[in-house]
C-alpha cells in the first residue's frame, strides 16, 4: 500500500504525503514547489487564472496520456495521482517563451498579466488537441471560454490564440510524458494509496472490491470524482470530507464505449471525453455538452458526479430522464462477501433535493443510456445567466418518436418523453405532458401543451430565478422546440 501520491510536476517526480496531498494543487504549486506562475483569482473554478496542464495514466490503457487543461484550484494534489503537471513555468522552450506566450506578446494580449499565465495554459491545451492547420476564431473561444481578462478585451486574445505558427507549437506530449515518467506513474498505479493526516483519509485503491469494502466500513464516506463540485466548498471553509475514496486506480470506471443500442459511461471518465464518444451516437447531447461549464471544467469533470450531485439543475440530468438511463451501483455489506450489483433507473433515482436512492456504502460504477433511434427527435435546451460556463436557470430535454417518414400534413407523435431540471427540488419527467404530446402534433396542440407546462410546474424562487419567471421560461421552451418541429 503507497503512503503518497506520485506525480510529476514539470517533468520533475514527485511523491506527496501528509498535509500536502490534502492541499488545494493551485496552493501547493505556488507555495511549496516555488511556481507562482500558476495564479489564483476566483478559487471555484470561474476564472481559468490557475489553469495548468496535465495528462493522467489511466490504468490498464496503453496510449500515451493526452495534456489537457484543467483548473488547479479545485483539485487536492492527492487527486493529481499518477499525473503528469505543467505549469506555466514549465513552457518555455530552452531561452525561448513558450509559443503560446510568443503570440499574446505579438498581439498585445496581455495588460496587467495577472489572467496572462491561465490564458497561455488554455491556448495551449487547445494546441495540444488541434491538427496543425489553422486555429478558427471560432475554435479559439470555445476553447477560451475559462478565462476571464478584465483588463485587455478578449479580441487580442483570441487573434493570439489563432497566430500561434504552426511551426512554433512544441506539443508538450513528448516533452513531458516521457517513457521513464510514464513507467514510473505506470508501476505506482499497481498499488493502491491510502494517504492520511489529522484524521483527514484519502483512499484509492486499485479494485472495486477494496473500494466497496471502504464505502462499507466508512459511513461518511465521499466519493470523489475531478472535485469540480465537492472543491468549490472547500474552498469557501466548509470542512473537507474526513474519509474520501478515489476510484482514479480502478481500470473498469474508466471504461467508455458505445453498445448496439446504447452508450456506456464508468465513472471516471470525463465529459470532454463523452461528448467524443457521443458525437454520431447522439449528436444532441454532445452539442449541449459545448454549453456545459469550460473546457478547463468538462477535461476533468464526469458524468457521475454531475448525476450524484444531485443537483436540481444539474445540465445533463433530463436528458438522462428521457434517454432511458440506468445509474450502476456495487457494493459489499459489512465489508464482506461478493460484490452486490444493481442498476437505478434514472427516473427512481432522485427522492427529494439532492437525496439519491443510494443505499450506505453503494458507489456508482458506471451510467449507461440509449442512442438516439432514428425515428426519434431529441432536443435538449438550457437557459442560464449568461451563455458560457454557467449551470442553468431552466433546463429542458424533449425526445419524441414520430410514427413513418417525414411527408407532407401533420405528424403523429407515437411516444413522448419530456424533462425539465430546475423547476422542483429534483429534476423531473412530466407524465401528463407526454399524454397530451401523443397524437397529431400541430402548432395549436403545442400552444396546448405549453400552456399545459406552465400550470403543471410549482417552481420555488432563488437567486437564478422567480418561480413566475421560471413557469414562463419552461413553457417558452417548449414553444421554442415545437416551432423548431413545425418550422424547422
Ligand atoms: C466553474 C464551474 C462551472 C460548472 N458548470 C456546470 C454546468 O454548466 N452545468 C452543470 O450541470 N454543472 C456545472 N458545474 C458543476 C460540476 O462541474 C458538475 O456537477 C460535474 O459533473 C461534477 O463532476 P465531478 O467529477 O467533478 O464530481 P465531484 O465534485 O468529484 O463529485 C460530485 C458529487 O458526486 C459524488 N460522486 C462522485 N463520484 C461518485 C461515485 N462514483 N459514486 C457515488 N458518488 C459519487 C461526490 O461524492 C459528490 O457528492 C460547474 C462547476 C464549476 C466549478
Ligand atoms: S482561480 Fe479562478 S478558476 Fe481557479
Ligand atoms: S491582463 Fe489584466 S486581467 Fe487580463
Amino acid at each position: 500500500m503507497r503512503d503518497h501520491a506520485l506525480l510529476h510536476v514539470n517533468g520533475v517526480p514527485c511523491q506527496v504525503r501528509g498535509h500536502e496531498a490534502f492541499m488545494m494543487l493551485a496552493d501547493w504549486l505556488r507555495k511549496r514547489r516555488g511556481l507562482p506562475g500558476t495564479k489564483i483569482v476566483c478559487a471555484e473554478g470561474d476564472c481559468g487564472a490557475c489553469t495548468v496542464l496535465r495528462a493522467r495514466e489511466v490504468p490498464g490503457e496503453a496510449s500515451p496520456p493526452r495534456f489537457d487543461a484543467m483548473n488547479s484550484c479545485i483539485a487536492l494534489v492527492a487527486q493529481m495521482d499518477g499525473s503528469h503537471v505543467v505549469t506555466v513555468e514549465g513552457m518555455q522552450v530552452g531561452e525561448d517563451l513558450a509559443p503560446a506566450q510568443e503570440a499574446m506578446r505579438r498581439c498585445h494580449g496581455s495588460q496587467c498579466g495577472f489572467c496572462t499565465p491561465g490564458f497561455v495554459m488554455a491556448i495551449s491545451g487547445m494546441l495540444e488537441q488541434h491538427g496543425p492547420g489553422p486555429v478558427h476564431a471560432r475554435c479559439a473561444r470555445n476553447h477560451l471560454t475559462g478565462n476571464l481578462c478584465r483588463c485587455t478585451g478578449y479580441a487580442p486574445i483570441v487573434e493570439a490564440a489563432c497566430t500561434v505558427r504552426a511551426s512554433e507549437r512544441h506539443a508538450v506530449g513528448p516533452r513531458y510524458a516521457t517513457t521513464s515518467a510514464i513507467a514510473a506513474a505506470r508501476a505506482a498505479q499497481a498499488e493502491s494509496m491510502h494517504l492520511e493526516h489529522e484524521g483527514l483519509r484519502f483512499f484509492a485503491p486499485v479494485t472495486l472490491r477494496e473500494a466497496c469494502t471502504f464505502a462499507a466500513k466508512h459511513p461518511d464516506l465521499r466519493v470523489v470524482g475531478a472535485s469540480t463540485d465537492l472543491g468549490v466548498p472547500i474552498n469557501k471553509g466548509r470542512p473537507m470530507p474526513r474519509a474520501m475514496l478515489s476510484l482514479h486506480l480502478v481500470p473498469e470506471v474508466h471504461e467508455s464505449r458505445l453498445t448496439r443500442t446504447g452508450v456506456h459511461v464508468g465513472a471516471r471518465v470525463s465529459l470532454s471525453r463523452l461528448r467524443h464518444l457521443c458525437e454520431d451516437a447522439v449528436p444532441e447531447f454532445s452539442r449541449f455538452l459545448d454549453l456545459f461549464a469550460s473546457p478547463q471544467i468538462k477535461n476533468v469533470a464526469t458524468l457521475v458526479g454531475n448525476i450524484a450531485t444531485g443537483s436540481p439543475i444539474g445540465d445533463t440530468l433530463p436528458f438522462l430522464l428521457v434517454a432511458g438511463a440506468q445509474v450502476h451501483v456495487a457494493s459489499r455489506p459489512g465489508g464482506q462477501g461478493p460484490l452486490q450489483k444493481r442498476a437505478i433507473p434514472m427516473t427512481e433515482l432522485y427522492r427529494g433535493y439532492r437525496q439519491l436512492a443510494l443505499q450506505p456504502g453503494e458507489i456508482i460504477t458506471h451510467v449507461t443510456f440509449d442512442r438516439t433511434p432514428p425515428q426519434q427527435t431529441l432536443r435538449l435546451l438550457k437557459v442560464s445567466q449568461r451563455k458560457d460556463l454557467d449551470i442553468s436557470t431552466v433546463s429542458a430535454a424533449y425526445a419524441v418518436t414520430w410514427q413513418g417518414k417525414r411527408g407532407r400534413g401533420p405528424r403523429q407523435i407515437v411516444e413522448a418523453r419530456v424533462a425539465y431540471g430546475g423547476v422542483a427540488a429534483t429534476p423531473i419527467r412530466m407524465p401528463e405532458v407526454e399524454r397530451a404530446l401523443v397524437g397529431e402534433f400541430s402548432a395549436a396542440r403545442a400552444e396546448e401543451v405549453a400552456q399545459l407546462i406552465g400550470r403543471s410546474i410549482r417552481p420555488l424562487s432563488d437567486v437564478r430565478g422567480t418561480a413566475a419567471y421560471r413557469s414562463v421560461l419552461a413553457a417558452n421552451l417548449f414553444r421554442q422546440f415545437a416551432g423548431e418541429v413545425l418550422h424547422g
